[in-house]
């Protein structure tokens, strides 16, 4: 059996980077499975414009996932409206291709503290409700979380600490039902490629691929531990 019939019905999620592009898209799927969804990130507007689309229960919650105090309060939030966490899906994340030399520690700070601490800060506050729900954590790694990239030092740092944070708390969570997964995709036609020319993003895989990955990840059979997986495009969108 590759799904539980029940799909995530009288289940709550909540999404970081809710209001766009990957996080957006999980959002959608898992409120199609049934869940209630908490949609988190820093632009009030944009999480009520992804509620708008979702079919069942959704709160949306303002929060910078920096910040531990906005992270237990994102956490908290979740709690209060429904009463429960299952799932905790880190997508909140920020990328820009900085070559070394122009790597400022300002901006390395900041890639670090959204792709990394941000992870840690929403984990750690959701760990407790987890374990009593046996849930799980969904983060959105990168392939730029098992290889290098020219141009993203930043980066693949925070995503290899990433995995590496991942890998941990699966081992740790094993024993208390959690399951910890890392979804590692190539290059999604999302905001982040704002810059890249048309031609190029058309090539890119959906946020829609990335969200049915992570959906059959969160209904497969319990028993199953899945290390990262890379879901990357068949053919480079930067070639020809
Ligand atoms: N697109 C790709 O090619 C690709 C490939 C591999 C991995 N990923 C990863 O996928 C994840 C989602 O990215 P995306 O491609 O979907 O881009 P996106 O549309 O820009 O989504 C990123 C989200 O993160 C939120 N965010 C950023 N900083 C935050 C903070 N400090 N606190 C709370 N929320 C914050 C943003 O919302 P606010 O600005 O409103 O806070 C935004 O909704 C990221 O972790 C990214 O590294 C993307």
């Amino acid at each position: 059996m590759i799904a539980a019939m029940d799909g995530l019905a009288g289940q709550v999620a909540l999404v970081t980077g809710g209001g766009s592009g990957i996080g957006a898209a999980i959002a959608e799927s898992f409120a199609g499975e049934g869940a209630s969804i908490v949609l988190t990130g820093r632009r009030g507007f944009a999480l009520e414009e992804v509620a708008r689309r979702l079919p069942g229960p959704v709160h949306c919650a303002v929060g910078d996932v920096r910040d531990p105090v906005s992270g237990q309060a994102l956490v908290a939030a979740a709690i209060e409206r429904f009463g429960r966490l299952d799932v905790l899906v880190n997508s909140a994340g920020i990328f820009k291709i900085t070559p070394f030399p122009e790597t400022s520690l300002e901006f390395w700070d900041d890639v670090l503290d959204t792709n990394l601490r941000g992870a840690y800060v929403l984990s750690h506050a959701a760990w407790p409700h987890l374990q009593a729900t046996r849930g799980q954590i969904v983060n959105i790694s990168s392939v730029a979380g098992t290889r290098g990239f020219a141009g993203s030092s930043a980066y693949c740092a925070s995503k290899h600490g990433l995995n590496g944070l991942s890998e941990v708390l699966a081992l740790e969570g094993r024993p208390h039902g959690i399951r910890v997964f890392a979804v590692c995709p190539g290059a999604v036609e999302t905001a982040i490629w704002a810059e890249e020319d048309a031609a190029t993003r058309a090539k890119m895989m959906r946020s829609e691929d990335v969200a049915e990955l992570v959906r059959w990840l969160v209904l497969s059979p319990r028993g199953l531990g899945v290390g990262p997986v890379v879901i990357d495009n068949f053919v480079n969108p930067w070639a020809g």
